[in-house]
């Protein structure tokens, strides 16, 4: 069973009633996140260190995940979302050591910005939106063995309906086809399986416009610390959050 974290989000500042009861319920447990050797992968699985959390940081590279994890107290296991062998072995490596899974963050993610073709879409859509199909499905039989089981899918707002058609919002403005659909279809994928398991915390996140290797070629981006503390409330509001939704730091998004 989970243990009741020993500090709570005192560095957090929420006026919100709601928000602070889902503070008091916050937990520690057992977390994997995929693509957590770099960006907000990365910082969300030092922040969850840090609030007491055993962590897997799932990476492809076995170097720079073994580097990563060693720097801030996690444990790495290899996982390359695109690579069904090897998502296997990383969640066989997991059941081995721990009895359940509480916390699983779909992160991994490509975004290409060379002109679409097949190869490339094929790509982004194995890592962006098979990858969580692989690494969730692999996951459910540890997840199902925790009282608070969650899964948060790192998305996009770029993969809303409703805000690519808003003029109002930057989406709108977006060109990257295939980066968008890819992230429609986690956002999709995250709602089916909420739907599917409804004993678990299942949503999808837009983390922010955040400054990290994706977005090196762009102009601004805020620190990764910001959108991986937006991530890591998501994953740790425990039985009274919400499920089902996509949602960014503000609250529930539109389709
Ligand atoms: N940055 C933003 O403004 C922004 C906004 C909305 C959503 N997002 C989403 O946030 C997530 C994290 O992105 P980021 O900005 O932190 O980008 P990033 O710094 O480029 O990190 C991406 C991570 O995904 C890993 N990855 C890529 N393909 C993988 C695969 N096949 N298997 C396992 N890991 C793989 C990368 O590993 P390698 O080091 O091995 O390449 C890296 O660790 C992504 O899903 C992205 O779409 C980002």
């Amino acid at each position: 069973m989970p243990v009741l974290v020993a500090h709570e989000w005192h560095s957090y500042s929420c006026e919100h009633p709601l928000e602070k009861r889902y503070f008091k319920e916050v937990v520690v447990g057992i977390a994997l996140i995929t693509g957590a050797n770099k960006g907000i992968g990365f910082e969300t699985a030092r922040q969850l260190v840090d609030l007491g959390h055993v962590v897997y940081l799932g990476a492809r590279n076995v170097v720079r995940g073994a580097d990563a994890a060693t720097a801030i107290g996690a444990r790495h296991v290899q996982l390359d979302v695109t690579d069904d062998d090897s998502v296997a072995q990383a969640l066989r490596t997991i059941a081995d050591a721990e009895t359940r899974l509480d916390i699983l963050v779909n992160n991994a993610g490509v975004q290409e910005f060379d002109s679409a073709d097949g190869p490339l879409a094929m790509r982004a859509f194995d890592t962006n939106a098979v990858g969580v199909v692989r690494v969730t499905e692999a996951a459910l039989p540890l997840l199902r063995k925790s009282a608070q089981a969650t899964v948060v899918t790192v998305s996009s707002s770029a993969g809303s309906f409703w805000a690519v058609t808003n003029p109002a919002r930057p989406e709108f403005h977006l060109t990257n086809a295939v980066y968008a659909a890819s992230k429609a279809a986690a956002t999709m994928l995250t709602l089916q399986y909420a739907k599917a398991n409804p004993q678990m915390r299942i949503n999808a996140i837009e983390p922010g416009y955040t400054a990290t290797d994706m977005t090196a070629g762009f102009e601004g981006g805020r620190p990764v610390q910001d959108s991986a503390r937006a991530v890591v409330r998501l994953a740790t509001l425990g039985a009274a959050g919400p499920t089902g939704t996509l949602r960014d730091e503000a609250g529930e998004l539109s389709w």
